[in-house]
């Protein structure tokens, strides 16, 4: 994030301190109930936005090395991303084109030379190529080079791997520039230098809430003085936050108690991550929070209409892993995981309740306003 940014948002914030202010947007904002359970809208979300969109599927630091591979199946598409001898990263369908198994059953792994069908043994090279179809001669003619694996557009930079999971035809381009889809936020992700950094820990949790109400809980702070007075709220000012809308992406910063300690402070030296939580909504389900020394990412993916699941990801730069023992990371990502245990209870129960005939439609407030920009974008995507 640009200093000019950094100080123009701890300005914002420090002047609604000031004056008790918040971030209003215009007006309240609004989105309908039925947008977060009808199974043919859930449908259109997932035939567009989770197969036409480039989607974080991984990050760099699983796959450094020339055999190292990951399965990513939140998506609903089966997908294998892994690095071949030649340096290139490569996404795939992980379906065998014989009869249709999955190539690699593992989650992750490293060294890998082929990928062998456990059902009849036909092998992949890191290229997907078919290289081995066993009793060949005996099984009849397939053409090898029309038989490799279905590949997918990829994309890897700043330490985020983005798969669009579509299979593509055989004379279809694989690659994928991220930076247009990224736009206005190229040049953060760009400055947070996050390609070094080493996953320090990734883990599912699988709330019965649809996958956009489980971003919806990122997209404000008016409820950590309530719904989190023992875990995260004492971080944090109250409502202390200023968001700001980047092409179909948003950026917003979330003030710490130690924001009102800048004042009086030259600002060359103002630095947001010291006195400010930095988030980021990747669109359509990534959140990424930047905190002083790693960067939580969320993705939300849809199972149903009132399932989804969702990956908390911790991603560390090396020199801050080195100084800060285990136990410290550890605490760190259980204060975040026991705030989403409180944040999901509430959202289960109001994923029930959208039903119930009590609300027609979500209300935000003026300072919810990323909520209301949030559900305008996927409404502009799918309808
Ligand atoms: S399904 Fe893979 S070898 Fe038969
Ligand atoms: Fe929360």
């Amino acid at each position: 994030m640009q200093q000019a940014n950094q100080v123009a948002y701890l300005e914002r914030m420090l002047r609604m301190v000031r004056t008790n202010t918040r971030d209003d947007g215009p007006g309240l904002s609004y989105t309908p109930v039925e947008g977060y359970y009808d199974p043919v809208r859930f449908q259109r979300e997932v035939d567009l936005l989770f197969r036409r969109h480039p989607i974080v599927v991984a990050f760099s630091s699983q796959l450094r090395k020339a055999g190292d591979f990951v399965v990513h199946n939140d998506t609903g598409q089966p997908i294998l991303v892994t690095r071949g001898t030649d340096g290139v990263l490569r996404a795939f369908l992980n379906v065998c084109r014989h009869r249709g198994a999955a190539v690699e059953q593992k989650p992750c792994g490293a060294n890998k030379r082929a990928f062998v069908c456990a059902y009849h043994g036909w092998s992949y090279d890191l290229t997907g190529r078919l290289v081995g179809i066993t009793d060949g001669a005996a099984f009849g003619e397939v053409d090898k080079s029309k038989h490799g694996l279905r590949r997918l557009k990829v994309a890897e930079k700043y330490g985020l791997i983005w798969v669009v999971p579509t299979a593509l035809e055989d004379n279809e381009d694989a690659g994928l520039d991220i930076d247009p889809y990224l736009g206005a936020l190229q040049a953060d992700l760009s400055g947070w230098d996050m390609q070094g950094w080493e996953l320090h820990s990734s883990a599912p949790i699988r709330p019965r809430m649809n996958w956009k109400l489980v971003i919806d809980t990122f997209l404000e702070l008016y409820h950590f003085r309530y719904l989190h007075p023992g875990t995260v709220f004492p971080l944090f000012l109250d409502n202390i936050a200023t968001y700001e809308r980047l092409g179909s992406h948003m950026r917003w910063a979330a003030a710490k108690r130690t924001l009102t300690e800048l004042e009086g402070q030259p600002k060359e030296n103002w630095r947001i991550r010291d006195h400010a939580i930095v988030f980021y909504q990747l669109f359509p389900n990534t959140v990424l929070t930047y905190t002083q020394d790693h960067c939580g990412v969320f993705t939300s993916f849809p199972i149903t209409p009132d399932e989804s699941v969702m990956q908390f990801s911790v991603l560390v730069p090396p020199e801050e892993k080195a100084k800060k023992p285990e136990s410290y990371w550890k605490a760190n990502v259980d204060l975040f995981s026991t705030a989403l245990v409180e944040d999901f209870g509430i959202g289960e129960t109001i994923q029930k309740n959208f039903r119930s005939g009590a609300n027609r439609q979500q209300t935000f407030g003026k300072f919810e306003k990323a909520l209301g920009w949030y559900h305008q974008e996927v409404a502009a995507a799918v309808e």
